[in-house]
């Protein structure tokens, strides 16, 4: 059976600020085949960006991860397709844009490993609890108990 799966996609600051940019990479994902089911452009709050990435609190990177998700708006897309969550991080590259390929969304729109352009969730499960963390059931197109 096939795996219809949902993720979170975000646009970083650092590649929804670029003009033109934002648009490139949603079409990059259309294009993919991928489904985005949820959009919206927002501004991170402390407490938003420090709350997405609890789980890197203790990390040293932790506090300028903040800074710079919270620097400018951002773009939250939620995704869906067969094998969604890793068709987006083949999509996206590496975590470090240094690492990526051209023709990769980090290679070509990231610098280096925190200004990468964009997050993607890393399993499901993780998946389930931070497509919750920005979307309502309201905002994400078709079945409410796949959320
Ligand atoms: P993302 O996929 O959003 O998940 C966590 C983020 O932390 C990551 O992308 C980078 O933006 C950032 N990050 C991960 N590792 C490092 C690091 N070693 N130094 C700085 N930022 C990092």
């Amino acid at each position: 059976m096939a795996d219809v799966q949902r993720t979170l996609a975000i646009v970083k600051p650092d590649a929804a600020g670029k003009p033109g940019v934002a648009g490139q990479i949603l079409a990059r994902i259309e294009e993919s085949g991928l489904g985005i089911v949820g959009l919206k452009k927002i501004q991170l709050s402390d407490e938003d960006a420090c709350g997405f990435y609890a789980v890197h609190k203790e990390r040293p990177f932790y506090a300028e991860l903040v800074k710079f998700m919270t620097s400018g708006p951002v773009i939250v897309a939620a995704l869906e397709g067969e094998n969604a969550i890793q068709r987006w991080r083949d999509l996206m590259g590496p975590t470090d844009s240094t690492k990526a390929e051209t023709g990769t969304i980090r290679g070509d729109f990231g610098t280096d490993i925190e200004r990468n352009a964009s997050h993607g969730s890393d399993a499901p499960e993780t998946a389930k609890v931070e497509l919750a963390y920005f979307f309502n059931a309201k905002e994400i197109l078709g079945q409410v108990e796949a959320l």
